[in-house]
Parts: C-alpha cells; sequence; structure tokens
C-alpha cells in the first residue's frame, strides 16, 4: 500500500500585499515559494528556487505569467513552472485559493 501525503491549506498572504509585475517570496511549512499576482486576479505559486542554480525568481523580472531569472536570465513560467526556450528544467508548482482577500497555498 502507498502511503500518500494529504496537503495543507496554509495562509500566505493577504491578496493586497501582492503587486501585478512584482513577485513575492513566502516561506510555508519549510518550502520557500514566489508568488506572483496575474492581471486576472488569479496567484501563482511557485519554488523560489531556478531550476538552473537556485535563483530566486520572486526577485525576477516579471512579463505576464513569466519571469526571468535575476542570476542568468532564464525564462520561467510561473504558471507551469517550466523553463521556456531552449533551455531546460522545472520548478515545483503550489496550487493557490484566493478567498476573501486571502492567499492560501496547498503543499
Ligand atoms: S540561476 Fe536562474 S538562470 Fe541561472
Amino acid at each position: 500500500m502507498t502511503a500518500t501525503k494529504e496537503k495543507k491549506k496554509i495562509f500566505v498572504a493577504d491578496r493586497n500585499e501582492l503587486s501585478i509585475g512584482l513577485g513575492k517570496q513566502v516561506s510555508v511549512d519549510g518550502v520557500v515559494l514566489a508568488l506572483f499576482l496575474q492581471s486576472d486576479g488569479t496567484v501563482n505559486a511557485i519554488e523560489n528556487a531556478c531550476p538552473h542554480k537556485g535563483g530566486p525568481l520572486s526577485d525576477g523580472i516579471v512579463s505576464g505569467e513569466h519571469v526571468f531569472c535575476p542570476l542568468h536570465d532564464w525564462k520561467i513560467s510561473t504558471k507551469t513552472g517550466m523553463a521556456q526556450g531552449a533551455d531546460k528544467g522545472c520548478v515545483t508548482c503550489f496550487e493557490v485559493e484566493v478567498n476573501n482577500g486571502k492567499v492560501y497555498v496547498f503543499v
């Protein structure tokens, strides 16, 4: 029998702490995440460590649903976690819920 780990819903930020075009770093249950508010009001949460050499994606330049790593400019989707173009790699994505102005992440 395989053990499954149930995910926990954890409050991480007030919605009004987030700005479109700016990442925000939060720590949840020992995991460091980067939050990104999208223009449609949704929030994406990904592991805050670039798949190249661990750059802090929350400090990157945001363009739409992508963020450019501040260290070597890899382009990462904040929606899928996948590196774009010729670059290969992926960061973990986390499910997000926004409810009454509160942002929750499932970890
Ligand atoms: S660490 Fe992100 S591109 Fe190199």
